[in-house]
């Protein structure tokens, strides 16, 4: 969690990490913070968001052209002014912004309180801060340097930046655990937890590694060492991120704008990837690995939030075509339990952000057993993509939103051409069955199109429930992950309750729920089990349940039952998901906007979840 920027330069620093921190506000908005080297360090920090911070500094010497900035989202101290970031040294000579935890910070901070060391925040970032002016002020290093000694003390997670007042010209960074890019500029270098706030200025980018220590001094090169002090050579990239991509572009909320991007996102996510003509399926990415895959006695899906959800639709879809075992578990718990991994199962993690921190040690866990692991992430250039065996893509394009949108589809989008290619490899599905997918996928981003034409009915559907208290999804088959995903978005940006359930084990509990007040959500598409949930639909009738349901095109007998209908197109029944997630979708934002809810940074949460 958090986002952290950092310029050096000739430019004035301000505006730029305002506006870096714009971009990363996802990450983050508890608080928000700067420190800027002008004739000593200015620090200028408040609770709340970027635009208060703005508000704050209005008016104040903002001059300078080495600077840091940081957008919090708490987790050590509660979100206050004092433990916004950047945080002080003792002897205020030195500056430091952070993202991650450091997990020993209590032992550290007792040991320097006994050194004479008082603290002004509950966070552990200070505690880090004070540990680099002890080394720096016990062992005469330089700044670079008492960094490093200083991290070998630590346990935990970190992306950070540090000014020195005595050595203006210079930003150390240093990261373990928590993303972080540095972009090479011409006399001028750009640090950041994404390369959101830097695409603008530079392409050219070096994604540290863990344990790696980098100075930016402009004028000299760029230097990166690690932590037992080797010298390391910088492996420059360039960025294949557009700016556009990054603005709202119209919309009100990049929520709806990625809602109504899925089109082209989901085009994206299998452009060139399936040939209907030859009836053929390849995923560059794990090519080497497919064999592997297709034999492994079990896959075992990890993934946090929605991409669980995807990850249960990649259960039922590899299951069913390719005739794999699958489990699919929450990345938080299966890190924890202990959980028997043999070195033939091949492990997917999905992960939007490629961040997310449980995942992360799911799939470290499952490495260390001696499983393949495979990544299906979106954020090119993440910590999973990194540390995978193998994997793909989602190129859905980079989410802003902290409702989880485009992502979702694709995942669901590659897994299906995932389980496709591994069925295909085994000779699982007759080549009839195979060939109609394909054909129906070619399809789908035309359908996605016009599943978004009902946006208007959605919305005035939405108006009738938006004060609800509660919600029921439920779904079906390769729908129950769909009502769980539906539940989930609604919950989250609107504050309504919300419970994703299989349809038929309402009648175990749920139904008890039902009555006049509460609105019933229920995927019933033609294929898959559409009379049984035809059967569900008539138990929340009769308790006098309003119901909403989604429907294929031309359906009549769900569409009589109930009080609205939301129609999607037809289409095979393992892309059933992807269609009927996006008026859920639609429902969720329109209720949160006409609650008048912060759609696109709702309360207490953040786009991507780098501490556990
Ligand atoms: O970046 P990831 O896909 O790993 O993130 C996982 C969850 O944190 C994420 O899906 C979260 O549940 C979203 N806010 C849901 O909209």
């Amino acid at each position: 969690m958090c986002g952290i920027v950092a310029y050096i330069g000739k430019k004035e620093a301000y505006p730029i990490l305002i506006k870096g921190l714009k971009r990363l506000e996802y990450r983050g908005y508890d608080s928000a913070g700067i420190s800027l080297v002008n004739q000593g360090l200015k620090v200028y920090k408040c609770k709340g968001k970027v635009s208060d911070l703005e508000g704050f500094a209005a008016g104040k010497d903002i001059s300078g052209s080495v600077g840091i900035g940081h957008t919090r989202w708490a987790t050590h101290g509660e979100p206050n002014d004092v433990n916004a970031h950047p945080h002080f040294s003792g002897n205020e000579n030195l500056a430091i912004i952070h993202n991650g935890i450091i997990e020993n910070y209590d032992s550290l901070k007792k040991e320097l309180i006994q050194r004479g060391h008082t603290f002004k925040s509950d966070t552990d970032t200070e505690v880090l801060i004070h540990l680099i002016e002890d080394v720096q002020a016990n062992e005469n290093l330089p700044l670079a340097e008492a960094v490093r000694v200083a991290l070998t003390q630590v346990i935990g997670a970190y992306a950070i930046a540090v000014l020195d007042k005595n050595d203006p010209e210079v930003i150390i960074g240093a990261k373990k655990g928590s993303p972080m890019v540095v972009g090479l500029g011409k006399d001028e270098y750009f640090l950041a937890s994404d390369a959101t706030p830097i695409v603008e200025y530079t392409k050219d980018v070096v994604y540290l590694e863990d344990e790696q220590i980098v100075e930016l001094r402009p004028g000299h090169e760029i230097k990166i060492r690690n932590i037992e002090n080797e010298v390391l050579t910088p492996y420059i990239q360039e960025l294949e991120l557009h700016l556009e991509a990054l603005e709202k572009g119209g919309y009100e909320h990049f929520m709806l704008k990625e809602i109504f991007e899925q089109p082209k996102s989901i085009a994206d996510s299998m452009r060139g990837r399936f040939h209907v003509e030859s009836s053929d399926v390849s995923l560059g990415g794990i090519i080497d690995y497919e064999q592997k895959m297709a034999t492994a006695k079990r896959i075992i899906i990890v993934a946090c939030g929605t991409s669980w959800h995807a990850g249960l639709v990649g259960e039922y879809l590899i299951e069913d075509l390719a005739r794999i075992p699958v489990e699919v578990e929450y990345a938080s718990e299966f890190r924890y339990r202990n959980p028997i991994v043999h070195e033939d199962d091949v492990v997917i993690a999905i992960s939007q952000s490629g961040e997310t921190a449980d995942t992360l040690a799911a799939l470290e866990l499952a490495k260390s057993k001696g499983a393949t692991i495979i990544g299906v992430c979106n954020v090119v250039g993440s910590s999973i993509s990194r540390i995978t065996d193998a994997g793909s893509y989602t190129h859905a394009g980079p989410e802003i939103g902290v409702a989880s949108t485009k992502a979702f589809t694709s995942q669901v989008t590659v897994l299906l051409l995932m389980a496709l290619r591994l069925a295909h490899k085994k000779g699982a599905i007759p080549e009839s069955r195979f060939q109609r997918i394909l054909a129906a996928l070619e399809k789908i981003p035309q359908q996605v199109e016009e599943t978004l034409k009902s946006a208007a009915l959605v919305e005035h559907i939405s108006a009738e429930y938006k004060d609800a208290r509660n919600f029921l999804y439920l779904g079906r088959g390769y729908n129950f992950p769909v009502a769980l995903e539906g539940a989930l978005k609604l919950k989250e940006i609107s504050y309504i309750h919300a419970e994703g359930y299989p349809a038929a084990e309402m009648k175990h509990g749920p139904i008890a729920l039902i009555d006049e007040e509460m609105p019933v959500v229920v995927i019933a598409t033609s294929k898959g089990s559409y009379e049984k949930v035809i059967s569900n639909i008539q138990e929340v009738k009769a308790r006098k349940g309003k119901i909403i349901v989604v429907v294929t095109k031309g359906d009549k007998t769900a569409a009589e039952l109930a009080d609205h209908v939301i129609e999607i197109p037809e289409t095979e029944e393992e892309l059933v998901p992807i269609l009927a997630s996006v008026p859920l979708q639609l429902l969720s934002y329109y209720i949160a906007v006409m609650r008048g809810c912060n759609v696109d940074q709702p309360r207490n949460l953040a786009k991507s979840v780098t501490v556990e």
